[in-house]
């Protein structure tokens, strides 16, 4: 049996994917960028400056701005984001993950997050969910953010485990190929033409439930 569940944040637990999305695109709008969700489908998972060079790439631009104005631009991002996420409650979790977390608890498997967000903590608290992890991954502590292993590396040992005892949960590309290449167990929740043909996905967050995580598992074996 997995002795832990290695949790992406944004896309998983609730809907903050869509915000994230939300306020790039209105920055975009302010440099003369226009995305759309098929290019956000490139940003999800990936940090806030990795993300910003993409976007800036995206728009041919990726040199028409100072380090000192990049970082403002980043700052710019963040504060419309974290506009949009004041108003997060416990409502906002999405459906079947409390039971998750619950379910998970009480078998005594590790929790952890490993999320690219540091904005990770705040979410959970404003969720009332920060009791349910054993641990949250420092975004801030690693090298390389995702599609590389880092983060779910970190997210495993801060709860005592190897990532081959871990399962790891994600809705965006980088991330499926973050935990495939850290040994984890990859479990998407999404669809097949974003996320990749050859591994389990779900595609409502009702059906992450501990017997098909356990299902998983035994087809892993
Ligand atoms: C990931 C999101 O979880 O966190 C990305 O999928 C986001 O869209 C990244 O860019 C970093 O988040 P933050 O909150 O630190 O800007
Ligand atoms: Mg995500």
């Amino acid at each position: 049996m997995f002795k832990g569940v290695l949790f992406d944040l944004d896309g998983v637990i609730t809907d903050t994917a869509e915000y994230h999305y939300h306020a790039w695109k209105k920055l975009g709008e302010e440099i003369g960028i226009s995305i759309d969700r098929s290019f956000n489908e490139q940003l999800k998972g990936v940090s806030r400056e990795d993300s910003l060079s993409l976007m800036l790439r995206y728009g041919n631009k990726e040199n028409d701005f100072t380090a000192e104005e990049f970082a403002e631009l980043a700052q710019r991002k963040n504060d419309y984001y974290l506009e949009m996420i004041q108003a997060i409650t416990p409502k906002d979790v999405y459906p079947g993950i409390l039971e998750l977390l619950t379910d998970l608890k009480t078998a005594k498997i590790k929790i952890a997050l490993a999320s690219a967000s540091k904005n990770g903590p705040f979410l959970l608290q404003k969720m009332n969910l920060t009791s349910y992890f054993d641990a949250i991954a420092d975004p801030e502590k690693i090298a390389h953010g995702k599609p590389a292993p880092d983060i779910f590396l970190l997210a495993a040992k801060e709860v005592g485990l190897t990532t081959k005892e871990c399962l790891g949960i994600e809705d965006a590309r980088a991330g499926i190929q973050a935990i495939a290449a850290s040994g984890a167990q990859p479990v998407g929740v999404g669809q097949k033409k974003d996320l990749g043909e050859n591994i389990p996905i779900v595609s409502d967050t009702t059906e992450l439930t501990l017997a098909y995580l356990k299902e998983v598992w035994r087809e892993h074996e």
